[in-house]
């Protein structure tokens, strides 16, 4: 009665869907069902590298003179497709199981068995449902245990078909006969691994399934092969699977959980209102590999194969924003096979948290006879590598982003089975951005006339809460476009010799640079009066390193209140104005540490000044903002400084003698000087552009590190977070 109903609404809705009841009444089917050449052999042999060797025990191939009983109804009413527009298709023929065994030819069919199942399926007919309501399962044979054991008399192994089939408008559901196996199909199970030493089993289900009874018969189970539905040709293409004429070399493009409640979205699917997507980006693999690596049975990326291959990495390179690998596979086993290479990233953590494996890239090879190898190329952009800040807890928001970190190159067959080949190290530009100025003076976010900004100099640190520092020169007062106190130049200011006085003026200026808006004043001046010609003696304070040592400090210590900062200057030997941005000041270290460096030394041991710019000059062959000596060694080593070091105004282009590779911003910041003022290149680049020169050798041998740039980044950040400029 029910399958009547069923047979009137296919009549009725495919009347009304598409009127071909007409033409089947009218006669028949409209044209000729042509098959398309050459069509049939590729959908054979897509049918056969689809199909997913879970476990083998050496059963698969079949051998020639094996004689196999099929059992199982799907043998003959097989499930070629889903149902509903993806699967409803007019096909010209279809090749069932048991017929695509028959047409093999190398493969012995107990025909007995068979026909036992030809008889019983034409005498129950499957039911086709109607849109909506299709079948997930035809009820299985009802198998007597004396079938079997005739079955068992008659030949050496058995295959075992299970079918399963879904269709649009209808889910799977968590039944027996759906997601579950029937009590039928267990049945089966039970009597034919208890009768057979070699149990097949092939799954024909476009839907994962329950696999867990797979872990239960175990090594009962000689081999499992998940088939899929193959469409026209499926029988054919299962037969040359199992006959060997094709090496199974399909991967699982999905994990196969142990129980349908380790997935993710398990109990978030199917409600009627909606359904929270509570997993997030941890769909399939990437939450099983990072959370539930025990709940797999079967891994994404996995299927065996009749033969065994060996992959190894035999290059890597990176060309712009390209990663290449060169990949050697070799076929290591007996039979000829193809091997899916497959390449997975394991990104860093980072803000926005990642799955432990990602693939980016894959590649097959062709067919590998035994012994031969074949080299791969696998190319894939580090774009590929970015997540989506969706959020803004990276700072950018609504973008792509590239966390910085290490981004881990895995090379393997699984994503379980993979090796590490590579790792790609890539910055947050924001640790670039932070180790320079804005790139102008007269920032527009500072009062005008100032010196110009650093620190949160862009909007994405602006958004992380670190504020833009306002710099203003200098030694005779704020120099901004607002009026502001002209002090004495710094030689008449030395000459007092009266320290407090000193402290006192210097203390006004603070409260002076609050009230403008200036957050560090590019002052003291503080260089040696070595000769009477320079230029810009009446800025700096005495011959004699302790009186300028000491002077220099009392003006820090009256400017230094409030988060207020001062930058005694040019840290060393700028006592020239000639040429100073190429002159070498070439003097002997004892000179040095006595005369030029002892007053500097004398302010960081009794003032703390939070900041101290460097010279524009040479000293001894090196330009002092690129001298590890001058502000790693001595000053942060010897003297224990522990604040901002910037440079004077644009800095000159040079690549560092010891690292050839590494120049410009990377030679500044290995040095450990913190900040290019004011940014930009020269006075005339207008803006603060990354000039490339800091991250070009990141991650490369002898290049800029992480941990350097982290640690001017630290050097920045705890002067900033104690500035004035936060409370602004
Ligand atoms: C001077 C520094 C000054 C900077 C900003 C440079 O030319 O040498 O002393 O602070 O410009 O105006």
């Amino acid at each position: 009665m029910n399958k009547l109903f069923n047979k009137f609404m296919r009549r009725v809705i495919s009347f009304f869907a598409n009127n071909d009841l007409a033409q089947e009444l009218t006669g028949g089917v409209s044209g000729e069902m042509m098959i398309t050449p050459g069509m049939p052999e590729l959908i054979r042999a897509a049918g056969a590298e689809g199909c997913i060797l879970l476990a083998n025990n050496g059963v698969l191939p079949l051998d020639a003179t094996t004689t196999v009983s099929v059992f199982g109804r799907v043998q003959r009413d097989y499930f070629y497709v889903g149902y509903g527009s993806g699967g409803d298709v007019r096909t010209p023929y279809q090749v069932n199981l048991i017929e695509g065994l028959r047409n093999n030819g190398k493969i012995k069919l107990n025909e007995d068995l068979a026909a036992i199942y030809e008889v019983w399926c034409s005498k129950n007919e499957a039911d086709q449902g109607f849109w909506g309501h299709w079948p997930r399962y035809y009820p299985e044979m009802p198998l007597k245990e004396e079938v079997v054991k005739a079955a068992a008399d008659r030949s050496d192994v058995a295959i075992i078909v299970i079918g399963r089939a879904a269709g649009e408008d209808r889910e799977n559901v968590l039944k027996k006969g759906s997601y579950y196996l029937t009590d039928n199909e267990i049945k089966m199970l039970d009597l034919v691994t208890a009768n057979f030493n070699k149990v097949i089993v092939i799954i024909n289900s476009g839907n994962i399934i329950d696999m867990a009874w797979t872990e239960k018969y175990g090594d009962k189970l000689s081999s499992i092969l998940f088939a899929w539905q193959g469409g026209m040709e499926s029988g054919n293409a299962i037969a040359d699977v199992l006959a060997g004429t094709v090496n199974p070399c399909g991967k699982l493009t999905d994990t196969i959980a142990r129980r349908y409640e380790d997935y993710p979205s398990g109990a978030f699917f199917g409600n009627k209102e909606g359904n929270n997507y509570v997993e997030d980006i941890f769909v399939g693999y990437r939450y099983f590999e990072t959370f539930a690596p025990n709940k797999v049975l079967y891994p994404f990326g996995f299927g065996l194969s009749y033969t065994t291959f060996k992959i190894a990495c035999s290059d890597v390179s990176r060309e712009k924003d390209e990663v290449i690998l060169k990949v050697h596979v070799a076929n290591t086993g007996n039979l000829p096979g193809k091997e899916i290479v497959q390449v997975y990233c394991s990104t860093p953590q980072g803000k926005l948290g990642k799955p432990a494996k990602v693939l980016v890239a894959f590649d097959k090879t062709e067919l590998l006879s035994p012994g031969k190898s074949a080299e791969v190329m696998i190319k894939f952009n580090i774009k590929q590598l970015a997540s989506y800040d969706d959020s803004g807890v990276t700072g950018k928001k609504s973008a792509y982003i590239l966390e910085p970190g290490n981004y881990e190159i895995l090379l393997g067959n699984s994503v379980r089975e993979t090796i590490k080949v590579w790792e790609l190290t890539i910055a947050l530009d924001e640790l670039e951005v932070i180790s320079r100025g804005e790139g102008v003076m007269n920032s527009s976010l500072g009062v005008r006339g100032n010196a110009g900004a650093l620190g949160g100099v862009t909007e994405s640190l602006r958004a992380k809460g670190i504020p833009a520092v306002i710099t203003t020169d200098g030694p005779a007062g704020i120099r901004v476009k607002k009026t502001c106190s002209l002090l004495p130049c710094g030689t008449l200011l030395a000459c007092t010799w009266n320290t407090k006085l000193i402290q006192d003026i210097f203390h006004k200026v603070g409260e002076e640079m609050l009230d403008k808006g200036s957050d560090m004043i590019l002052s003291p001046g503080m260089n040696i009066h070595r000769n009477p010609l320079c230029g810009r003696n009446f800025e700096y304070y005495s011959e004699d390193p302790l009186i300028s040592g000491k002077i220099a400090a009392a003006a820090i210590i009256g400017i230094q209140h409030d988060g207020l900062s001062a930058c005694p200057k040019h840290f060393a030997c700028n006592n020239q104005e000639t040429n100073r941005n190429y002159n070498d000041s070439r003097v002997s270290e004892r000179a040095l540490r006595e005369i030029y460096l002892k007053g500097f030394e004398i302010v960081v041991k009794e003032a703390n000044p939070q900041n101290i710019m460097t010279s524009y000059n040479k000293i001894n062959g090196v330009w002092s903002h690129y001298s590890y000596e001058l502000v790693t060694s001595v000053l942060r080593g010897e003297w224990g400084y522990q604040g901002n070091v910037i440079t004077d105004w644009w800095m000159r282009y040079a690549s560092s003698p010891e690292f050839p590779q590494i120049e410009g911003n990377a030679y500044r910041v290995r040095a450990q000087v913190d900040v290019l003022m004011p940014g930009g290149r020269t006075a005339l680049s207008k803006n603060g552009k990354n000039d490339g020169t800091l991250l070009k050798t990141y991650g490369k041998k002898d290049g800029i590190t992480l941990g350097e740039m982290q640690r001017v980044a630290a050097n920045i950040l705890k002067y900033v977070m104690n500035s004035s400029a936060m409370d602004r």
